[in-house]
């Protein structure tokens, strides 16, 4: 992959780091941007969590998209005449699309979005070694934003896995559906995985993992802020806090203060009490007809739906008709 074959489109800036996390300690409720948890290091720790026991969507998905893969081969048998064009955002590891691209057989042209420069990079690479007559386009863009690409005239197909629309909110959610189908265009498609609802424990224990992979992950934030904004966060004074929110159906991640302590960042000072979080994500689990309702009001209507035998994870055929 040349260098210049990349598009990075807007990249964070570190003034925008600087901002958010400036803006985001300073509220009552203090919080920070979960997208500033993949960086070289967290894209690494999210690939561990991936393999543990306890974090049941990963490899739930990945079985489940072989039988999808197969079922979207029928579907596009006739509808696809120029190929198709696959989409991915949030695109990490890459570790997902292969299951489509060797099934589908006619993707020519593969876009990858994702926040990680260098991890996306790496990703674009292997998969070029892979699928060599594949056309691979990595793109550098925040994808909570709205994102322009190249046309075609081929069919696209989003690709948005491993239930990331959970981690906004559901105001939130329906503004990316909304501009992943003005990016994708009308009668386009969207393949998108989504966490569904189930038993607490089973949804506590995913992100409280035996061997503390969540909590270094959820932790690696406060170092990069120390590494890139100039901060004097000890992780060892946070302790890794995730439970369920019943009523809001779900996750949260927090980070709390595990005595009164000040730290700066950038010359500003923040004070936290013993006790006291920052909360640094969402994980919003979806039934079928909340998720299905939400994809309608966006814009989307749900063409497939699979489930999984234990129904522990979903994933939707979509199609934009707006
Ligand atoms: N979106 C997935 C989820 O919410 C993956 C994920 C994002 C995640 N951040 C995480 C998983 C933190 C574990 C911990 O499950």
């Amino acid at each position: 992959m040349h260098k210049a074959a990349v598009q990075n489109l807007d990249r964070p800036q570190d003034d925008e780091f600087l901002a958010d996390v400036l803006y985001g300690l300073s509220q009552t409720q203090k919080q920070l941007p979960p997208k500033y948890f993949y960086d070289q290091k967290g894209s690494e720790y999210f690939d561990e969590i991936c393999e543990l026991s306890e974090y049941y969507p990963y490899r739930t998905e990945l079985t489940m998209l072989r039988d999808v893969a197969r079922d979207l081969g029928n579907h596009f048998a006739g509808l696809a005449p120029q190929g198709l064009e696959i989409v991915e955002f949030g695109a990490g590891s890459l570790r997902k699309v292969g299951a489509l691209l060797t099934s589908l057989g006619n993707v020519r042209s593969f876009t990858a979005i994702d926040i990680s420069e260098e991890h996306l990079i790496n990703s674009c690479r292997l998969l070029e070694s892979q699928y060599r007559e594949l056309s691979i386009h990595p793109c550098v863009h925040d994808f909570t934003k709205p994102l322009t690409i190249h046309t075609s005239d081929r069919t696209r197909l989003g690709f948005f896995p491993g239930s990331t629309i959970g981690n906004f909110n559901p105001g939130e959610a329906s503004e990316f559906l909304h501009n992943a189908g003005a990016t994708l265009g009308t009668n386009s498609y969207l393949l998108i995985g989504v966490d569904t609802k189930k038993p607490e424990p089973i949804l506590r224990q995913a992100y409280n993992d035996n061997k503390g992979i969540t909590a270094k992950f959820n932790k690696n934030v406060l170092e990069r802020i120390n590494r890139e904004l100039d901060g004097n966060f000890n992780p060892i004074h946070f302790a890794h806090h995730a439970f369920y929110n019943e009523p809001e159906g779900r996750i949260e991640m927090h980070l709390r203060s595990l005595k009164e302590q000040t730290i700066k960042i950038a010359g500003h000072n923040f004070e936290f009490h013993r006790g006291e979080s920052i909360h640094t994500e969402n994980s919003y689990k979806y039934s079928p007809d909340e998720f299905t309702s939400l994809a309608q009001e966006s814009g989307w209507s749900k063409q497939h739906l699979w489930l999984d035998s234990d129904e522990l994870f979903a994933v939707y055929l979509l199609q934009y008709v707006h």
